[in-house]
């Protein structure tokens, strides 16, 4: 009999518990061997709908259809054991009304195994939020820059650097809270205004692009190791990954081209019968 507990995953009231305290820390998980290598190092792994344009080549979040986000979700849950696993809503999944956000929702909870979903609006999905969580849907909203209504607002745009929008972002927030969601991220927003928001909300704020402010802080992965090809101000690269995957693929051509690809030591021998006799190459590519 196995002596060793799985590993117990965080919950969404565990997020929300942490509320003004240690910085909460999350990326976007969009397949299992990445939510593997991060499941020890983060709080949540949000399964966002930014993966039609990082993996599927859209060019806004608009196109993305409810099975990818349950195909993506359900590899993210597999590949993680400790982290809570969000996943979001795409458009045209939640917005018609509460009932249809419901049957949406609870299908991405039953077929991947979620803890929680994403969706976007402030206190025009109030209602919403708040049907969805007392049926047992924890929900994770986001304001400010909300990339699904890029059509509306004609463009990805930094949401509250004139103190007249403010109003609006904050009553988003407090309607947010008050309908139920555990969390709310911030979006693309003035550091001032994130921070006025933080202090005054009673719910865990996630900033991205929304300064240090918030109460925790979310990147989408391919940005932060440095594999996308166009990253806003506000991503800082941890890593070059991009630069490290040409290099290895120029490495794999050269030595495929020059037969130093496969080696013996990468080839079958027949049962009984020494491997050939070609040293061990180093795959330099030089
Ligand atoms: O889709 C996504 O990755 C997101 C984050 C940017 C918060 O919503």
């Amino acid at each position: 009999m196995p002596t060793q507990q799985p590993a117990k995953r965080i919950a969404a009231p565990d997020i929300a518990a942490r509320k003004g305290g240690e910085p909460i820390v999350s990326l976007t998980a969009y397949h299992a061997h990445t939510a593997r290598i991060l499941d020890p190092y983060v709080d949540f792994l949000l399964v966002g709908d930014s993966l039609g344009m990082v993996m599927h080549g859209f060019e806004s979040t608009v196109p993305v259809p409810l099975d990818l986000m349950i195909m993506h979700g359900a590899a993210v849950v597999r590949g993680s054991a400790r982290a809570l696993v969000i996943v979001d809503m795409p458009f045209g999944s939640y917005e018609e009304s509460p009932a249809a956000a419901f049957r949406n929702a609870a299908r991405v909870m039953k077929q991947t195994g979620c803890g929680a979903v994403k969706l976007e609006g402030g206190a025009r999905m109030g209602e919403t939020i708040h049907y969805l969580t007392q049926r047992g849907i924890p929900v994770m909203a986001h304001i400010g820059l909300t990339p699904q209504s890029v059509h509306v607002m004609g463009g990805f745009k930094t949401q509250g650097r004139e103190r007249a929008e403010w109003e609006a972002i904050e009553q988003d927030a407090k309607a947010v809270a008050q309908a139920g969601a555990f969390s709310v991220v911030l979006e693309g927003m003035a550091e001032l205004l994130a921070a006025r928001i933080t202090k005054t909300c009673p719910i865990p704020t996630i900033g991205i692009g929304a300064s240090a402010e918030c109460d925790g802080q979310i990147l989408v992965l391919e940005d932060m190791l440095g594999l996308s090809p166009r990253v806003p101000k506000f991503v800082k690269e941890f890593a070059q990954i991009g630069a490290a995957i040409e290099i290895a693929v120029r490495s794999y051509a050269d030595d495929v081209r020059t037969r130093r690809f496969p080696a013996s030591e990468h080839t079958y021998a027949m049962k009984g019968d020494k491997a050939p006799a070609t040293k061990k190459t180093k795959m330099t590519g030089s």
